[in-house]
């Protein structure tokens, strides 16, 4: 006796449904992995434990004169940030879209490092339009610049578009980014050989895999996948950029700053922050490595997540 061939539709289904398990499973061990691995590392405990292979004297280093430009600096780790470097003597502009807490933080960081060669720049990076007419302003200035931190960004949860038209997280963590290096570029190269671009990615890239649909229309929007997945486009754009630009003298970074508790952090991820509620790390502890990077002589560029501290840089696959 023959038996009936399978019916197309149910073979068809079972195949789909076991691609959908194998999905899920994939995604819930890079969360759970990313999870383990974040509270060993990424926490206070993690910076403690790492920070005793720090030598001092790394930090110690003076860079008065040299011209760093800082984005999303009036709050979290970009203010650390600045504060840092201008503690070291740089000059420091920092770039805020909102006026008064920009002023705000300028004047904080001028009366506690006694450095008044701190600037305000005013400029919304979720706006292509806002960028261009920042990078022409500060071409007039005619001055080099030595160092770039790209660090403004955001987890906006819900989706928003932007008057230009794209997500907002898309357009601040990604086409800003983008465009504020490539509209800068010209004036870092006045500073050959000894520039950095420096961008402030995230650990959370580790729970997404690069993808192409960059303004998340493929499913319902999840704010937290599509600022992972940002992170993880901008660990692939350095490495692109070190790849492009390597013969111009400029060194290229993405960086883990760790957990650190911040503002947007408490903003966006409120659990999270609540229940690790004195176990991230200060703002402070978040930038040492983006304030290491400027200080460092000789080292090297392109792909380098430089993750858990400063000495600590490694090689990570962004596919
Ligand atoms: N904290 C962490 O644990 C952690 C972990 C991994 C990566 N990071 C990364 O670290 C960077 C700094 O984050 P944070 O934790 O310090 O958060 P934060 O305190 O919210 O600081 C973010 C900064 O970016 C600015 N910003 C946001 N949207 C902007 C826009 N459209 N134009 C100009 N500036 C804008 C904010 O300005 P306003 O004050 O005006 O909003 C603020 O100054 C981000 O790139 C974030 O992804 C943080």
């Amino acid at each position: 006796m023959q038996s009936a061939p399978p019916n197309p539709t149910i073979r068809i289904q079972i195949r789909v449904s076991l691609l959908s398990v194998a999905m899920f499973l994939l995604k819930a061990w890079r969360s759970t992995a990313f999870g383990v691995y974040g509270y060993l590392n990424f926490t206070k405990s993690g910076f403690l434990e790492h920070s005793k292979d720090f030598n001092p004297e790394d930090m110690a280093r003076r860079i008065d004169g040299k011209n760093c430009v800082i984005t999303g600096a009036n709050s979290g780790i970009g203010y650390a940030t600045a504060h840092g470097l201008a503690s070291r003597g740089a000059t420091v502009y920092m770039v805020c879209r909102n006026k008064e807490r920009g002023e705000d933080a300028v004047s904080k960081i001028q009366s506690s490092t006694g450095n008044q060669n701190v600037h305000l720049e005013v400029c919304d990076l979720s706006s292509v339009r806002d960028i261009k007419s920042f990078s022409s302003r500060f071409k007039e200035k005619d001055i080099p610049v030595h160092v770039l931190v790209n660090n403004a960004g955001l987890l906006e949860n819900k989706r928003v578009t932007t008057s230009e038209g794209y997500e907002l997280n898309f357009a601040v963590n990604v086409l800003g980014t983008y465009c504020m290096t490539e509209l800068m570029l010209p004036i870092l190269e006045k500073s050959q050989p000894d520039a950095r671009i420096i961008t402030v990615s995230s650990g959370g890239m580790y729970a997404a895999p690069l993808t192409t649909d960059l303004q998340f229309n493929s499913s319902k929007f999840d704010g937290v996948t599509q600022y992972s997945s940002n992170k993880r486009v901008q660990v692939a754009l350095t490495e692109k950029w070190a790849e492009k630009y390597g013969d111009k003298g400029i060194g290229f970074y993405s960086m883990h700053p760790g957990w650190a508790e911040t503002p947007g952090v408490a903003k966006s991820l409120p659990s999270f922050s609540k229940s690790f509620e004195g176990k991230l790390r200060t703002s402070d502890e978040g930038a040492d490595t983006v304030i290491c990077l400027p200080l460092k002589h000789h080292i090297g560029t392109g792909n380098l997540f430089a993750e858990i501290a400063p000495y600590n840089n490694r090689s990570v696959e962004t596919k």
